[in-house]
């Protein structure tokens, strides 16, 4: 059995509409209208034990509504799902104890408390033995860096210092589900690299079931190789990230250094050129025509070296969701 399986799940939030003026405002507290939202529109997916999926889509796309769908926090309209055998929105305490979502845009940890008092707290909601707690939040604040930090007022720490508590805290009970809603953002380079590594290391040490959803696209190629695309509330691609370039990719990267100057418009005829400068240029070649124009590259102009790339990655996924 899959640890994660979702069948037509859709969610559709109801809110009133709001008219001008106050007769309008007035008549509304007697009839009020409703309008219709369908944010998550007929998702199934599986997910096996141990996998760590991306989840992509553009602002509004359903991400986090399914997250918090298969976390329990919010009842589909309709459609099933269970995570870990359980059905989520029924709360069971055994399904509680074993999953956690840390959501980048919202705080668990108290704000006027170190983290370390949270983290007790934690101890006592999940019952987690002594033994256990020290060992895995010693070991947890050493793999983060932040052993230092655990003693400090949340509100003090530094936006990626947090994360890395919140992270803590969300691991201490040992989750065999984790849903990762945006966990870097607002995240400096050097913190997201260092929150990004942790999350590839502690997948593969635990077998850990982890979906992460993130705006960039640095999370998603390290961490990643299965991705699910998320567009207006529907599933557009669920597949390799690999395939994903397969699929939506339907150009390649030509990048020419030539030994002598060339004018660009000697280039024009062999694709889109992107970048242009005398003595280097690259174009965009449809796939099926890149081997016959590196040839005819080479047979006209003088080239000193040559190279062929796919797209990169944060390009296609643009390009899917401008469409
Ligand atoms: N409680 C709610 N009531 C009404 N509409 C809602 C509610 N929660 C979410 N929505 C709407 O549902 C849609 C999906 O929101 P959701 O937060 O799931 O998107 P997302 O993919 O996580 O976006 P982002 O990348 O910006 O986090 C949005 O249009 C949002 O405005
Ligand atoms: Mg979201």
């Amino acid at each position: 059995m899959n640890t994660i399986s979702v069948h037509n799940l859709t969610k559709t939030f109801r809110s009133h509409i709001k008219q001008e003026g106050l007769s309008n405002s007035i008549k509304s507290l007697f009839h009020r209208e409703y309008k219709e939202y369908t944010a998550v529109n007929d998702v199934s997916f599986e997910i096996a034990e141990g996998e760590l999926v991306g989840m992509l889509g553009a602002n509004g796309a359903g991400k986090t509504s399914i997250l918090k769908m298969l976390s329990g926090l919010l009842t589909p309209t309709s459609g099933t799902a269970t995570v870990l055998g359980f059905t989520p929105w029924q709360r069971k305490n055994d399904f509680r104890r074993n999953f956690a979502i840390v959501m980048g845009q919202r705080n668990q940890l108290w704000w006027d408390l170190p983290a370390a008092d949270s983290f007790l707290l934690n101890k006592e909601i999940y019952s987690i033995p002594e033994n256990d707690f020290k060992k895995r939040l010693d070991n947890l604040a050493e793999r983060l860096s932040v052993t230092d930090k655990l003693h400090v007022q949340v509100r003090r720490l530094s936006l990626g210092e947090r994360m890395k508590c919140e992270l803590i805290g969300a691991l201490l009970h040992s989750p065999k589900v984790v849903f990762l809603d945006e966990p870097t953002i607002g995240l400096d380079v050097v913190a997201q690299h260092a929150l990004r590594e942790f999350v590839a290391e502690f997948n593969r040490d635990s077998a850990t079931t982890i979906i992460l959803t993130s705006h960039y696209m640095d999370d998603i190629e390290r961490l990643c190789k299965r991705v699910i695309l998320i567009d207006k509330g529907s599933i557009i691609f669920d597949g390799a990230l690999s395939g994903l370039v397969e699929e939506f990719a339907a150009e390649k990267l030509l990048t020419i250094k030539f030994t002598e100057k060339v004018e660009q418009s000697d280039l024009a005829t062999l694709g889109t050129i992107t970048e242009f400068n005398p003595e280097q240029a690259s174009l965009r070649i449809p796939r099926a025509n890149i081997a016959s124009v590196a040839a005819d590259c080479l047979g006209r102009f003088p080239v000193a070296d040559i190279t062929i790339e796919e797209v990169p990655i944060e390009d296609i996924i643009r390009h899917i969701f401008n469409r």
